[in-house]
């Protein structure tokens, strides 16, 4: 079979893309044989650029921003095109503190987001209460971030599935064994059944299995392994998402529609070891329970273990390479929801036009060149 694109990996990245291109008139085909094995299955689906900002980092802040402004008529569009609901929060972000090292972290943030102007504000303890009355009384700070919104990960998957076949894209789910390549370009992808789809590009979105794809050129794609857990909310325990350092250790509650908490999460290089341990369980409810106490009398549901993309400097890998015909959509580490719609949008451009629009430039494989 014969294509424009084919899209190795059917996540939020992959379908993202696939659903760009097919929009533009592109023959799409998505290859995948389980999208659910995805860092997506497992997202807490926090849009936060904001509470996720770091020093250093200010070149992905400035396309998680812009990510995040495309979120309302993203999920608009899909509504329209699908009809299906992805869940879109928008009750804001606090971020908590324990004890003082906790609370000097909170205000070099906060100095942070002054700094780049971003909207954030410092709560006392009482105040962040008044927001969110389950939280324990004894945070001693917080900062409110209202920009950072949630989105629920999986329902935002299968709605950009549904989206991307009826814009005309063919999903496939047979393993991919190779990239193919010949005359020194991408050509395709060998299956796990012996055949071949070619295509003029080859679009490579496997998230944490990037690196890994026999054919593939060196790429600093790592997994890293967290652990999450999923728990029946109870009505109004929590409103928006709660992210705290509970002495230091980072923990996040983030309630989803009306009826689940998702606590998050472990951040291991363990390579890719599925095990879900007793002792990252174990941590997760400590700080959770200690950060929101009614949580000792939710039920739990579900203990996941997905792997990040990581990449050396938390950024993704977006645009062309050294192989022709290969396009990069991966290494989007801990924000792969986040930036699923700038990276649609901008991986398609570059397919259909050629250029890789201004939002995205600055995220190819060069700048780790540039720094040796
Ligand atoms: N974005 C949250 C995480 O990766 O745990």
């Amino acid at each position: 079979m014969t294509s424009d694109v084919v899209v190795a990996g059917g996540g939020l990245i992959g379908m993202s893309v696939a659903w760009r291109c097919a929009q533009k008139g592109l023959r799409v085909t998505v290859v995948d044989p389980d999208p659910t094995q995805g860092a997506g299955q497992a997202a807490a689906g926090m849009l936060a650029p904001v509470a996720e900002a770091s020093y250093g980092e200010e070149r992905l802040l400035g396309l998680a921003r812009a990510s995040l402004k495309r979120y309302p008529a993203f999920v608009a569009e899909l509504r329209d095109a699908t009809g299906l609901d992805v869940g879109l929060r928008t009750a804001g972000t606090l971020q908590v503190g324990f004890d003082a090292d906790d609370i000097r972290a909170l205000d070099e943030l906060h100095a942070f987001h002054l700094e780049l102007g971003l909207p954030a504000e410092r709560l006392t303890p009482g105040e962040a209460r008044r927001r969110e009355p389950s939280l324990t009384t004894r945070l001693r700070g917080a900062v409110s971030i209202p920009s950072d919104h949630s989105v629920d990960a999986r329902a935002l998957r299968d709605a950009l599935a549904h989206a991307a076949r009826r814009a005309g894209a063919t999903l496939v789910t047979t393993g991919i064994e190779a990239l193919v390549t010949a005359g020194g370009r991408a050509t395709g992808v060998r299956l796990a059944d012996g055949t071949t789809l070619t295509a003029g590009t080859v679009v490579l979105a496997l998230g944490a299995w990037s690196a890994s794809l026999p054919g593939v050129p060196d790429l600093p794609v790592r997994p890293v392994k967290g652990q999450i857990l999923r728990l029946r909310l109870a009505a109004g325990l929590l409103d928006g998402t709660v992210r705290a350092l509970v002495r230091g250790r980072q923990v996040y509650l983030v309630p989803l529609r009306d009826d689940q908490l998702i606590i998050g999460a472990t951040a291991e290089e363990k390579g890719f070891d599925r095990s879900v341990t007793a002792g990252g369980v174990y941590e997760l409810l400590r700080d959770a329970i200690e950060v929101v106490p009614g949580v000792t009398e939710l039920e739990l549901v579900e203990t996941l273990v997905r792997f990040r993309p990581g990449t050396p400097d938390n950024a993704p890998l977006l645009g062309e390479c050294d192989l022709k015909g290969l396009v990069l959509a991966t290494g989007h580490y801990r924000n792969g929801v986040l930036l699923a719609p700038v990276t649609g949008e901008a991986i398609a451009d570059l397919v259909a036009d050629g250029t890789l629009p201004e939002a995205a430039r600055g995220f190819g494989l060069d700048r780790f060149r540039e720094r040796s």
